[in-house]
């Protein structure tokens, strides 16, 4: 096992990383303020992790109520949400009583919105159990829903006091998740690790093929650079923001086609294929570099080109991004492979020349 920490001072909380780790209790139970907790999850993975992780906890004295919700991306909305506060209540859990999140990102970040807000905020754990939330979105402390008009629209920051990313569990994910996951570990090579993106360029077929070791170490160095991130930027109000590559372009897909349609790490995937096209245009990136970067986000078995929603409707959608500031488009794009920056005063008829190119490939 190796253990990680997210610096937050007095909030700060460890992340272990390894295999197995779903039955070791003891990685959990000193986080908790009672014996008892709440373990939200999915019709997908309570089959597969619900039994494991309430025996490790029951191993402990600790007993657990199940929240079982809908699986799928569509359902991370407020009608599910509503369903846990349902069951939260009539199962009078207490403020002490902590919110267990056992799944991917979107039970991540639907529990962990669920346990800011009930009770004005209970103790919240992240067991994360796809690639994508071990190496994102578990780590930080960004929860919430979608909204009919805008991608992860409704949330708030609650960081978890652990997290445990059973390696294992990965064994089970489907092909696409898997490579969906790959998706955001790209982005830490865009964004900040030059040498990782050479890494990966190297053994993205061992990271296909599942080989444990090059997961390990991939989700280890995401991690790391994830917390070393939000130790320094919790609320986004300087560098987290480059942690979105590929998330404007991609919220817009995602919210475009339709929830659930394109996976999560598909439409980022896209999407910083579409920020290194804009990169390009700018000026900061050479022809070779976006060729370089889409393709190993096509060796990762992962979209290199956009759905063709029309400029119109992009910009429409892109409009409804966190990032935007008195109105205007801000995008992370990349001066070189490693380094990234926020750039609002983008001119237009760039940015529908990179949509237009969408268009053509679509
Ligand atoms: P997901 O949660 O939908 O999980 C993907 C699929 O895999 C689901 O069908 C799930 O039931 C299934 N699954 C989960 N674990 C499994 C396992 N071990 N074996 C078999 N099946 C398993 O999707 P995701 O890619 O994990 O997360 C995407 C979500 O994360 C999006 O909503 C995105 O907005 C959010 N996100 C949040 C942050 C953040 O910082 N909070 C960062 C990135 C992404
Ligand atoms: N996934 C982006 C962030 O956590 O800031």
């Amino acid at each position: 096992m190796e253990t990680l920490t997210v610096g937050l001072g007095e909030r700060s909380y460890p992340i272990h990383i390894g295999a197995g780790l779903l039955s070791r209790g003891e990685l959990i139970i000193p986080h908790l303020a009672q014996p008892r907790a709440a373990i939200i999850t999915n019709s997908v993975v309570a089959p597969l992790y619900l039994d494991p992780l309430k025996k490790a906890l029951a191993g402990g004295g600790v007993s657990c109520i199940e929240i079982v919700l809908p699986d799928g991306e569509e359902r991370k909305n407020w009608e599910t949400l509503n369903q846990v506060y349902d069951a939260l209540l009539s199962s009078r859990c207490e403020r002490s009583t902590a919110v267990i999140a056992l799944g991917g990102g979107v039970i991540g970040d639907l529990a962990g919105f669920a346990a800011s807000s009930y009770q004005r905020g209970v103790p919240f754990i992240q067991v994360p159990t796809t690639l994508l939330a071990q190496v994102d979105s578990s780590v930080g402390g960004k929860t919430g829903i979608n909204h009919p008009l805008g991608k992860n629209m409704i949330g708030a920051f609650y960081q978890p006091r652990v997290v445990l990313a059973d390696t294992a569990t990965l064994n089970t994910l489907p092909d696409r998740e898997l490579k969906a996951g790959l998706a955001e570990v790209i982005k830490y090579g865009l964004i900040r690790d030059f040498a990782f993106f050479e890494w990966l360029e190297a053994h993205v077929d061992h990271l296909l093929a599942r080989d444990p070791e090059a997961l390990a170490y991939a989700i280890r160095v995401s991690c790391q650079h994830k917390a070393e991130v939000v130790a320094a930027d919790e609320r986004e109000s300087g560098v987290r923001a480059l942690l979105n590559l590929g998330h404007t372009f991609g919220h817009a897909i995602e919210a475009g086609i339709g929830y659930g349609k394109w996976l999560h790490g598909e439409a980022v995937a896209a999407g910083i294929v579409l920020a290194a096209d804009l990169s390009r245009r700018l000026g900061y990136l050479g022809g070779p570099e976006v060729e370089r970067i889409a393709n190993l986000v096509g060796r990762a078995g992962l979209p290199v080109k956009a759905p063709d929603l029309g400029s119109d409707r992009y910009l429409e959608l892109m409009g409804v991004d966190k990032k935007v500031v008195s109105g205007k488009l801000r995008f992370v794009l990349l001066k070189k492979i490693g380094l990234a920056e926020v750039c609002s005063d983008v001119p237009e008829p760039l940015i529908l020349e990179t949509l237009a190119g969408a268009a053509l490939h679509a």
